[in-house]
This record gives C-alpha cells, structure tokens and sequence, in this order.
C-alpha cells in the first residue's frame, strides 16, 4: 500500500521542506543529522499527500492518478482504501514522534501538523458540500469561494506546511512569518487554478490523470469564469450539461469553454498573478525568505510547457 501510494508523485511538497531548509540554512555548514531531519518531515509531507489522494481520489469518484489506476479502483482494495487512507495519514505522528519527540520545538510541531490536517478536511469538505449548492443553481458557484475552498484543501498542506516545517526545524516561531505565509497560500491558489485548467485542457499522457471536475459538478476556476462571461444561450448550454457523466455533455461545456475563450483568459490571469508575485518577492527584506518564495515560484511556473 505505502509503495502503491507514497512515491509515485513528483516529490515537489517533499522536497520543498528540504529546499527551504537548505536555505534558510544558507552560510551554515548543516550536519548528516540535521539533513536527514529535513528529510523525514518531507517524507512525512508526502504520506499525508497519499493520504489525501487516497481519500479524493475515492469522493471524487476518479479513475486514475499518476499513470496508474486510483488504488480503491483496484479489485483486492475498494473500501478498504478509507482505511489506509486514515493509517496514511496516523502515521505521520507515529514518525514525527519517533525522532522529534525530545526536540524543544516538537509541541510546535503536532501543532502545525493537526492544524494543518484540520485545514486541508475542512476544505475537502467545502469542495464537497459546495457541489450541492452548485447542483442546486450554477450560478451560485463564485470566485470568492472557489478561493475559500482551494486556499483550505491546497495551499495550507502543499505549500505552507513544507516551509513551516523547515522553519521550525531551525528554530523559528512561526508567528513572525505572515507575509511569507500569505505568498504561499496565494502560490497554492495559483497552482490549484492551473490545476483545474489541466482537468479539462491538459494531456491525460502528460498529468498523469483524467479529469472529472465537469462530470462531478467541481467548483472548477472554469466554471466559475464561464458563469460570469456567458450569453443566455451558453448559459442555458451550461445548465444542461453541467454535472452530467454523459459524453456529449462533457463535450457540450467544454465547448462552451472554448467559444468563451477561458484558455486565454487563464493565461491573463497567470502573468497578472506571477507579475503580483514577483513584486511581492522583491520587497521582502529577508534574503533567505525571498529565496524560499521564489524558489517555489520557480517550481510552480514550471510545470507548464
Ligand atoms: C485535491 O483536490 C486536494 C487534496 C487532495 C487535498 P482535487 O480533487 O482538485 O485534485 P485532483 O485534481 O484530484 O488531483
Ligand atoms: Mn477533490
Ligand atoms: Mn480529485
């Protein structure tokens, strides 16, 4: 199971902890211990990743991920899938208490970490209730809570937690490192938004998963955009075809995608967001924070071609 689910991915939430670390460290000669500290709370990122894929995977009703089936798809594991998706994510501290129980800052520590798994089920949660109301009436799908949900099931565990962990591994207290969070949050927001545009207009071959934001009725950035740009009648097209795992209505919305022009209106809003961000970066005054943000500026910009 932990070799079905763990490494799989890109690593990037995992490596980020060491990343940041690295740099915050720059100018320090940093010892075999500490580095392998960073990497166990990296590795500790990535099972709780597998743990939520695990959990989506099964609420999202999806069929693949990372170029394999989804692991509840395969025939020796169906429900019991729930299970390893709560053991994924129990064992994260089991192995945080294991090697940091005698460190001064490890009450920070579970606290961050159960913060964090109560942020990242409370935006599982907005995504999955907001599909009611959206199934209710489309219209009520808005941009102030799509960011809502993607700021609580994303940004918080994929990008805060990596750089909080490396920070409180050299002895900072995360109070004093707001602006920094505030960055991140809004990288995750970014990253979800592409990753939403890759549901619908990526190459399966290349994601490594087939999208199903349309046929599940998701709070999708698309959907979104497309309530506020549409004319009655692509309205009427939307309602219709919305939520449907019918083909030709998934054909139907995409095509309403394209006649409204969402690709190059995510593309405006990609170099509007990375213009903010990198002038945002710049008037951070602390030379390792501003390496960190754009380090993980540097990582989310490139996964597209
Ligand atoms: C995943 O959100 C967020 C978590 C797993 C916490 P999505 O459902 O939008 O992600 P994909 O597209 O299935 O990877
Ligand atoms: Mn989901
Ligand atoms: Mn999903």
């Amino acid at each position: 199971m932990l070799d079905y689910n763990v490494p799989g991915g890109k690593l990037n939430r995992g490596l980020s902890v060491v990343d940041s670390y690295m740099l915050l460290r720059q100018g320090t000669e940093v010892d075999d211990e500490d580095f392998y500290l960073a990497c166990v709370l990296g590795w500790c990122v990535e099972w709780l990743q597998a743990s939520a894929l695990v959990l989506d995977d099964i609420t999202d009703n999806a069929y693949t991920r990372r170029d394999n089936l989804c692991w509840y798809k395969l025939p020796t594991v169906g429900m019991s899938a729930i299970n390893d998706g709560v053991l994924l994510k129990c064992h994260v501290q089991a192995i945080i208490k294991r090697y940091f129980k005698e460190k001064f800052y490890f009450l920070d520590l579970m606290e961050l970490w159960n913060e964090i798994g109560l942020q990242t089920a409370m935006g599982q949660m907005l995504d999955l209730i907001t599909t009611h109301t959206g199934a209710k009436d489309l219209a009520r799908y808005r941009i102030q809570g799509y960011r809502r949900i993607v700021k609580y099931k994303t940004s918080y565990y994929s990008f805060y937690l990596p750089v909080a962990c490396a920070l409180l591994l050299n002895g900072a207290r995360l109070g004093d490192y707001v602006e920094l969070k505030n960055v991140l949050i809004e990288m995750g927001v970014y990253f979800q938004i592409q990753d939403d545009y890759l549901d619908c207009f990526g190459d399966p071959e290349v994601i490594g998963k087939v999208g199903t934001d349309i046929e599940d009725y998701k709070c999708s950035w698309l959907i979104v955009q497309a309530m506020e740009l549409a004319d009655e009648n692509e309205l009427k097209i939307l309602y219709e075809n919305y939520g449907k795992s019918d083909p030709a209505c998934v054909a139907a919305v995409k095509n309403v995608y394209k006649e409204l022009d969402l690709q190059d209106i995510f593309l405006e809003y990609e170099s509007r967001v990375y213009k903010h961000l990198v002038s945002t970066i710049d008037a951070e005054p602390d030379r390792a924070i501003r390496d960190i943000m754009k380090s993980f500026l540097k990582k989310i910009y490139r996964r597209k071609k």
